[in-house]
């Protein structure tokens, strides 16, 4: 495929953010709230048709290609390629016939297995894309739930919806606070200033994150099926007050009660911490934000080294309201809240002291928030 041309003449570009999330750690799968928004970091695909059965796709970033026979849809070695072939596999299960050959050329600006999730914009991107050029007409709601079952069934990591849900329904300077038992959801305003969104990419990504976060998810459900034989009316772990978790601290096994007791603290947290945003208290805010990385560093035990050591060095920063490692975990970005006048100070030295410590290069990027995945 020449790629160049398939950028110049293609027949649908979509537009597709990453998102960052501001509290509500592993509460998706759980049930929870959570606090995400999509940001103005994008993966654009060009969508090109070329009327044959085969799906030829072109990844600018990797420098790399692939071709899908669509009449041989099965899951790959290649992670990258899964993401395409699940998607199609959905639409094409739902919605059989519709979609035929096409070219496609990937170029994003997200850092890959940061945490920002590069994966959901890539499958949410490549499901609207589809829909556009074939005339699927599929809805929000169906992009985001085969975008989810792809990432299930053909990339392995059992992930909730929270991901696929801001990268479809962001949009410019809001939060979407989403309750994930029932996925209603409202927008809230962003507006922080003078306080900035600065992401801290760690630039590590410990390859134990796709099973340890399905272990994460099989821990927390096996807590929960235990509390539902005595309180058959809880319908998610998340609604399951600390209070009557207490009750099954000698029943438990130590981590699977400590895995729990998170998810009730941390939807805690999330429900207050929107308050806080609300009321314009921005100081009882960030504090919640080290909060919870304490949880997730101690009890649900997502993060590593290098991530815990740039929120301490964060909460000894002044200027800064609040940090916490951001997304699956075992790896990626922090999310700090740093005051206008000390950004620029926090993110030189927080690189140096990092490149001291870890001798690992720190990549610092602010983030503003836009809207969710749209064709341009
Ligand atoms: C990953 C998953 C999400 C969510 C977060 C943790 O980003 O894809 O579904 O569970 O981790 O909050």
């Amino acid at each position: 495929m020449n790629w160049k041309s398939v950028i110049e003449t293609n027949e649908v570009t979509i537009a597709s953010p990453g998102r960052i999330n501001l509290i509500g750690e592993h509460l998706d799968y759980n049930g929870g709230v959570v606090l995400p928004a999509a940001i103005d970091l994008k993966v654009n695909l060009f969508f090109k048709k070329n009327n044959t059965q085969l799906c030829n796709v072109y990844s600018k970033n990797y420098n790399d290609g692939f071709t899908i026979d669509l009449g041989k849809i099965a899951i790959s070695e290649m992670e990258w390629h899964n993401y395409f072939l699940g998607v199609i596999h959905f639409i094409d299960q739902k919605y059989p016939g519709q979609i035929k050959g096409f070219d496609c050329v990937v170029d994003s600006s997200l850092p890959i297995g940061s945490g920002v999730s590069s994966s959901a914009a890539l499958e949410c991107g490549i499901a609207k894309g589809i829909s556009l050029l074939f005339d699927v007409g599929l809805n929000n709601s169906e992009i985001i739930t085969m975008s989810r079952d792809a990432e299930h069934h053909f990339v392995g990591t059992k992930c909730g919806i929270m991901d696929q849900f801001a990268v479809v329904m962001g949009k410019a300077n809001k939060l979407i606070e989403l309750d994930c038992h029932t996925q209603n959801f409202k927008y809230v305003s962003a507006d922080m200033s003078p306080y900035n969104i600065v992401l801290l990419n760690s630039n590590v990504s410990h390859n134990l994150a796709t099973s340890e976060y399905n272990l994460r998810r099989q821990e927390a459900e096996s807590g929960f099926n235990f509390i539902l034989k005595k309180y058959p009316e809880y319908q998610a772990l998340a609604h399951v007050p600390l209070e009557v978790m207490e009750e099954f601290k000698h029943e438990l096994s130590e981590v699977v009660f400590r895995r729990i007791c998170y998810v009730a603290k941390e939807n805690q947290r999330t429900l207050l911490a929107s308050k806080h945003l609300e009321n314009g208290d921005l100081e009882k805010f960030g504090e919640l934000l080290f909060q919870s990385h304490e949880g997730l560093r101690k009890e649900y035990e997502v993060s590593c080294s290098e991530m815990d050591f740039l929120v301490d060095f964060a909460q000894g920063f002044d200027g800064v309201l609040g940090a916490r490692m951001m997304g699956g975990g075992f790896g990626g970005c922090t999310l700090n809240l740093v005051h206008d006048d000390a950004t620029n100070d926090f993110i030189e030295e927080t690189a140096r002291t990092y490149k001291k410590e870890f001798n690992i290069e720190l990549s610092p990027f602010r983030v503003s928030i836009g809207d969710g995945v749209q064709s341009i």
